[in-house]
């Protein structure tokens, strides 16, 4: 690709225009709400842009973030008695009693009144948004949600779609509309602002769902475990 002094001032004059100086509102424990759009077997298979057991990982990642923090959480799916399929069964397990919309027919959530009320109950503004697939169950719900006036936050890495190249677009078209994308992890430390908040309760839910910091907590552990040995 060619780049030109010419693009990139063009670019960087685009980018202070749409970024606004209040652009940065964090997500807050008491203003949150999850919504969990079309994570059902039938679409899964058509999410190719992660591997299933890394989407599978982070969608539960952040399932139980929003456990965790215990903010009010929606599922719905859209045909679930056709080829669309139920939604994902450790999704519905770890939320028995939350909100279930399950759309006869609109594509776009937001188009059904019942899973607008649904929202509307939950009192909160800021939204958290996964789901299948990225460019249509979520960037319709998320645009639309943005447009009715809540602040909407993208969870990209529970969201998933055919390749990388629709991937993107998508998320420029929800960037574009003022939707801001996080990755899970991202998420969960936003809303926990503090390590001193409960230290021992974040390690174990990222332990639980990142290899990596599982290793971690086990590397820390040790060393814990093995200067109190030599302090006896
Ligand atoms: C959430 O609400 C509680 C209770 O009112 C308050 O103590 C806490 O500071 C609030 N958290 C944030 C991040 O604003």
């Amino acid at each position: 690709m060619r780049f030109s002094i010419t693009t990139a001032l063009v670019g960087a004059a685009a980018l202070i225009s749409t970024v606004s100086a209040d652009f940065y509102n964090r997500l807050n424990v008491n203003d949150t709400a999850f919504l969990f759009i079309d994570h059902q077997t039938g679409l899964l298979n058509l999410v190719d842009d992660y591997k299933p057991d890394a989407f599978l990982n982070n969608v539960m990642g952040l399932a139980e973030t929003a456990k965790y923090f215990n903010v009010p959480t929606i599922l719905t799916t859209s045909r679930e008695d056709g080829p669309n399929g139920g939604l994902l069964p450790s999704l519905k397990k770890l939320f028995p009693d939350a909100p279930y919309v399950a759309r006869p027919g609109q594509i776009n959530a937001w188009d059904d009144p019942e899973f607008v009320k649904a929202v509307k109950k939950t009192g909160k503004k800021q939204l958290v948004i996964s789901g299948i697939v990225t460019d249509v169950c979520v960037a319709f719900v998320s645009l639309s949600a943005k447009k009715a006036g809540y602040e909407v936050f993208v969870v990209t890495d529970a969201s998933g779609t055919f390749n990388e190249a629709v991937r993107d677009a998508s998320w420029l078209r929800m960037q574009a509309g003022g939707i801001q994308l996080m990755n899970w992890f991202a998420v969960a430390c936003e809303l926990g602002r503090d390590w001193r908040r409960d230290i021992t309760g974040m390690a174990a839910l990222f332990a639980n769902r990142l290899p990596a910091y599982s290793h971690v907590m086990d590397s820390y552990n040790a060393a814990q475990a093995a200067a109190l040995e030599a302090a006896k």
